[in-house]
């Protein structure tokens, strides 16, 4: 029997221990840190000079970093730039980008910013970056104004013959002219045209349609060349082989059967952030699209940019701090939580919260699910070490831009960690 009692104490001390040892292990270890340099410069000037609420910032340096790094590229590759509208949806920040990269060229994707776009910049060659319903089409005419001149200035991308179809009556019943560019499916599967056949008919109605229709191009978008797909569906170099051997069927098919309507002025566009560094080594497009590879959000976080930096950023105070975190109805019992996890012994709601973006700074922050998202106050979690004080700022990055930029009123330019421009956004 002693023996026995001896074993079983020892079994159990032995269970004991080794629980130990695995809480041990599983136990949250901390993951908090002071503010950056970089981030503390931040905090300081917007407590000094902000307006205290949540709000977006540019950082001016590090986006021309991104510039100068797209130029680099679109140098080499001997093409044009064309900015993507829609991921910098703020027409300041948009001609600071114009300025720096030299281009005029720009994709829009919505009626009411194609509009603001032909007056905000007259000078400029817009390419829609996806076919507009008709009467969308005709709301942009009704409602244009200034000297932007879409039958010179403008194309529009379709897809079908149908569409061009409609889009010929359109312009017909205005007695204008229509530039038309026509979207390639170069493995996307979003739409487009898949074969010669009907590429055939939408040429043959351009060709017959002269005084109202005029080809302007190609639109081939190919983002999952750079996205990184799992390995065995294909490298990125396979995926771009596949995507020019498409492109460059419907140039050759265009080239022979409509040789009438072939030039050297026609757009011939491609790419979007993750993939426009590839087609360097093509020359068949005449340009590239780049817009959320200049601010670099969390999504765009990949190996074909890596010589991007972040260069948006939400910022928000703190607006309370109240010790361990507390989750409503269990009360007392919330100890369990800080206890367990380091991570959770400091408790702050921020002004907003609730956005498409994760914490940057300082390190370790975490939103609550068990207490609930908000996007009046959020509570956020953390360690001691994040040293955060009601009135400091919690920094976030966007995980995309163009949704999130619109979000918080007029954008806010930093450079050298100082306010230097405020730009409204598109409404
Ligand atoms: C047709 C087209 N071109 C290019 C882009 C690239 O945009 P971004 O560079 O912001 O990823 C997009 C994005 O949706 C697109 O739809």
């Amino acid at each position: 029997m002693a023996i026995n009692r001896r074993r079983f104490l020892g079994g159990v001390l032995g269970t004991g221990a080794l629980l130990v040892g695995v809480a041990a292990l599983l136990r949250p270890t901390d993951k908090g840190g002071p503010y950056t340099d970089y981030f503390r410069a931040l905090n300081q000037e917007l407590k000094r000079q902000g307006p205290m609420r949540p709000l977006l910032l540019i950082d001016l340096d590090r986006l021309d970093h991104n510039i100068d790094a797209v130029m680099a590229s679109v140098r080499r590759g001997g093409k044009h730039l064309r900015l993507v509208e829609k991921s910098l949806p703020s027409p300041g920040l948009l001609a600071y980008i114009c300025k720096r990269a030299g281009t005029q060229r720009l994709m829009s994707f919505h009626q009411p910013f194609l509009n603001h776009d032909a007056l905000a910049f007259p000078e400029s060659d817009i390419l829609l970056g996806k076919p507009l319903p008709v009467r969308s089409a005709e709301v942009f005419y009704q409602t244009h104004k200034g000297t932007f001149d879409p039958s010179r200035q403008l194309q529009w991308l379709l897809d079908t013959p149908a569409h061009l179809q409609q889009y010929l009556a359109l312009a017909q019943s205005l007695g204008t002219r229509l530039r038309v560019n026509i979207e390639l499916d170069v493995g996307l599967h979003r739409g487009g045209v898949a074969d010669t056949v009907v590429l055939g008919q939408m040429l043959e109605l351009i060709r017959a349609n002269p005084r109202h229709l005029e080809f302007a191009g190609f639109m081939g978008y190919d983002p999952f060349v750079g996205m990184g797909v799992p390995g065995i569906l294909g490298s990125a170099d396979e995926l771009f082989a596949k995507v020019m051997s498409l492109y460059t069927r419907y140039v050759d098919f265009t080239q022979q059967q409509f040789p009438s309507l072939w030039h050297d002025g026609l757009t011939l566009n491609t790419a979007g952030s993750p993939s426009y560094r590839i087609h360097e080594r093509e020359h068949l497009s005449s340009e590239v699209s780049v817009g959320t590879a200049m601010l670099k959000p969390t999504h765009y976080d990949l190996p074909s940019l890596v010589e991007h930096v972040p260069a948006a950023y939400i910022a928000t105070p703190v607006l309370k701090s109240t010790g361990a975190v507390q989750i409503p109805a269990l009360d007392g019992k919330s100890k369990l939580f800080s206890w367990w996890d380091t991570n959770q012994r400091e408790t702050f709601f921020i002004y907003g919260g609730n956005w498409m973006a994760e914490f940057e700074s300082p390190a370790g922050l975490q939103s609550n699910g068990l207490y609930g998202r908000s996007s009046n106050q959020e509570m956020v979690n953390g360690s001691a070490t994040v040293g955060l004080a009601v009135d400091d700022q919690v920094f976030l990055r966007p995980t995309q831009t163009e949704s999130v930029l619109l979000q918080f009123g007029d954008l806010i330019a930093v450079r050298g960690g100082k306010i230097v421009e405020t730009w409204p956004v598109y409404s």
